[in-house]
């Protein structure tokens, strides 16, 4: 392990003004977002709605990594360049995910989630560095309604053990342990589990030996379950992010990259922006955002050739907007000179 690479690469990822775009959803995953905008989901497809941003140079300017699928990694543009190329010319850090989803964990409670993928980890991460990753990720997956401790440490040591074997490999491993926001929970019990899925990820990386200054953190942002009475405002989003990482997160993880859950393209990018505004934390705080990113390039290119040009002004704008975010410096306003 190279420790100083890989604190560069870290750092590297969550640059000032840029973060990263997580383009890594599972087929089975563009298939729910292609048939949202009447496409089919074949593998050109795919690959000419992922190239489409990789050739996005202005948007790409804001993005500092791409986290692909395995499909992608592999893959060429329609000119026979391969996409990864394309991600390193626009200045730009390939990554990969490498988890292979979830499954019910075994003897847990029905409907507590462990993350696959440990199995053949150390064959497949040498292959993808040699591809030109440099990160990688596995997210694992917890539902604030449904948690036991079992299930809590058997996740967090699996993030570990796949944090451990990543950096052995000189890959940035991202650590995501995702609180999910779709349950009908308030504000404080995201709070209480994030803090205790945070302290019992970082107890795992301890015992493991993970260097934290080669590490990324990809937490959730606390906010309310969606199907909450009540929601939360973009100040009590900001300040308790921020506590409840301040109270679990030691200052050598060199920065944080929120996945965005299911928040409105908006209100990723607000609350984000507000954290950054309010400051006073040790680390870089961006994005690595999938929806909040996609969305609007998705609706705007609707699979037809003649929107490439639309799709990447769209993405442009959401790029733009939370590399902002990640200086502080968003407001609403900016929102309405949309591209
Ligand atoms: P969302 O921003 O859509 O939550 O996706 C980020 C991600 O990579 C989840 O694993």
């Amino acid at each position: 392990m190279n420790l100083d690479a890989l604190n560069k690469v870290a750092e590297a990822m969550v640059a000032p003004s840029r973060g990263i775009l997580a383009a890594d959803e599972s087929t089975g995953t563009m298939k729910k977002r292609m048939d949202a905008i009447g496409v089919d989901n074949t593998e050109d497809n795919r690959r000419d709605y992922r190239e489409l941003m990789f050739r996005s140079k202005e948007a790409m300017e804001f993005i500092s990594g791409v986290i692909l699928y395995d499909e992608t990694i592999w893959q060429n543009a329609k000119d026979g360049t391969p996409l990864v190329k394309l991600i390193e010319q626009a200045g730009s850090i390939p990554g990969i995910k490498v988890d292979e989803g979830t499954r019910q964990l075994a003897g847990a409670k029905q409907g507590e989630l462990i993350t696959k993928g440990l199995d053949g980890l150390d064959k497949r991460l040498p292959k993808y560095y040699e591809q030109g990753a440099r990160f990688a990720k596995w997210r694992a997956v917890i539902d604030p309604t449904n948690i036991s401790y079992a299930g809590l440490l058997a996740n967090a040591h699996a993030l570990a053990r796949y944090a451990n074997l990543c950096q052995e490999f000189n890959i940035v491993p991202i650590v995501e342990p995702e609180v999910l926001m779709d349950a009908d929970n308030d504000i404080d019990a995201t709070y209480a589990v994030t803090e205790w899925v945070l302290k019992e990820v970082f107890q795992q990386l301890y015992y493991l030996n993970v260097p934290l200054e080669g590490i990324v953190l990809k937490p959730n942002m606390i906010v309310p379950g969606k199907k909450a009475a009540k929601q939360a405002s973009v100040d009590e989003v900001a300040e308790k992010t921020i506590r409840v990482l301040k109270a679990c997160v030691p200052s050598a993880v060199p920065g944080i990259a929120y996945l965005s859950g299911g928040q409105s393209d908006e209100l990723a990018t607000a609350h984000l922006s507000r954290m950054n505004e309010i400051g006073g934390f040790p680390w870089k705080m961006t994005f690595s955002y999938g929806r909040a990113l996609q969305a609007a390039p998705q609706k705007a290119w609707g699979g037809k050739s003649e929107n490439v040009g639309a799709a990447q002004a769209a993405f442009h704008h959401r790029a733009r907007m939370n590399g902002l975010a990640s200086l502080g410096k968003w407001n609403a306003s900016l929102e309405k000179q949309a591209a």
